[in-house]
C-alpha cells in the first residue's frame, strides 16, 4: 500500500479531475478524509496543482493519468490502483467530452457509453462490497428523450451521455452481485464551468433560459452531491438532481 493511503481511508478516482466540477469533486471528497486518485487525460500540470490542493489542506491525493477511451490505459490504471491501495471503494465517472474541435463523429459515443462501460466493468473486481459506482451527467441529457431543446450541436453528446447512463444502469444487476453500489448525479448547467463560458459566447440564448429558469447550481453545489452519491446510503440506481427543477415538474422524476 502507497505510504500516503491509510488502511481507514476511502479510496476514491473520479475520472477527468483536472479541471471544473471533476477537480472540485476530488477536492470535497479529499476533506471529507478520503485519498482521491486524480484521473487526467493530457492536463497532468493540472491535476497534479488539483493534488497539490488536497494535500495543503490536510488531505491525501495521488495523479494518474489515463484517456479512459484507450482500454490499454484503462488496464493499467487498474493494476496501479490494485498496487497503490489494493481496492478501490468509489469510482466517480465524471470524464466526459464530444465538442472538442477535432473529436470525429464517433467519439462521442466512444467516451460517453463505451468508455464508461469499459471502466466500470474493469474496476469492478478492485471494488469491496459496499463499494459504489457514481455516473455524472447532464439534465440535457438525461431527459433527451423527453425534451431536446438544447444548446445546438450538443444533441448528440446528450444521446452519447443518455445512452451511458442505460448502458451502465443495465450492469446493476452485476455490480449488485458483487455489493457494489450505483448512483446518478444530473445537473442543470454548472455556473462558472468552462463549457457554460463557451456556451454564452456561442449560444447565448440556450444559457439565458436556463438562467430564467432559475439561479444556476455553482461547482460546488454540484461537487457536494457527488460527493454525496459516492458515500451515503441510498437505494441502488437513485438519480440525484441538482437544479432545474422545471425539468422535475415536466413529470419526468421517475426516471
Ligand atoms: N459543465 C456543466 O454545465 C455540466 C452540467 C451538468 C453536468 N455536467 C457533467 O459534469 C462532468 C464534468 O463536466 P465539466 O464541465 O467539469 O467538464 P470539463 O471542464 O470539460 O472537464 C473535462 C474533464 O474530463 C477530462 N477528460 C476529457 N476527456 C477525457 C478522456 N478521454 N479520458 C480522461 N479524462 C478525460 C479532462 O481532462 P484533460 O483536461 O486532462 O484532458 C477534464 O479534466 C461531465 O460528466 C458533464 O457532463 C457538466
Amino acid at each position: 500500500m502507497d505510504s500516503t493511503v491509510r488502511r481507514d481511508q476511502r479510496i476514491v478516482l473520479v475520472t477527468g479531475a483536472s479541471r471544473g466540477i471533476g477537480a472540485e469533486a476530488a477536492a470535497q471528497f479529499g476533506a471529507a478524509g478520503a485519498h482521491v486518485v486524480v484521473n487526467f487525460r493530457e492536463k497532468r500540470k493540472r491535476a497534479e496543482n488539483v493534488v497539490d490542493g488536497i494535500v495543503a489542506a490536510g488531505g491525501s491525493a495521488s495523479v494518474l493519468g489515463a484517456d479512459v477511451c484507450d482500454p490499454a490505459a484503462v488496464e493499467t490504471m487498474v493494476e496501479e490502483i490494485g498496487r497503490m491501495s489494493g481496492r478501490l471503494d468509489t469510482l466517480v465517472l465524471n470524464a466526459s467530452g464530444g465538442l472538442e474541435r477535432d473529436a470525429d463523429p464517433g467519439y462521442a459515443l466512444r467516451l460517453n457509453r463505451d468508455a464508461q462501460v469499459n471502466l466500470a466493468t474493469a474496476m469492478l473486481p478492485l471494488m469491496p462490497e459496499g463499494g459504489r459506482i457514481v455516473f455524472v451527467t447532464s439534465h440535457q441529457a438525461h431527459f433527451i428523450h423527453e425534451n431536446d431543446n438544447v444548446p445546438s450541436g450538443y444533441a448528440p453528446i446528450a444521446r452519447s451521455k443518455r445512452a451511458g447512463e442505460d448502458a451502465l444502469r443495465a450492469l446493476i444487476p452485476e455490480f449488485r452481485s458483487r455489493g457494489v453500489g450505483f448512483t446518478v448525479v444530473s445537473g442543470d448547467m454548472i455556473d462558472g464551468t468552462i463549457i457554460v463560458r463557451l456556451l454564452e459566447r456561442r449560444d447565448p440564448d440556450s444559457v439565458e433560459s436556463r438562467r430564467a429558469a432559475g439561479p444556476l447550481p455553482t461547482v460546488e453545489d454540484f461537487a457536494r452531491v457527488i460527493v454525496a452519491a459516492g458515500t451515503e446510503a441510498v437505494a441502488d440506481g437513485h438519480t440525484y438532481f441538482v437544479g432545474g427543477d422545471d425539468y422535475l415538474a415536466a413529470g419526468a422524476l421517475t426516471r
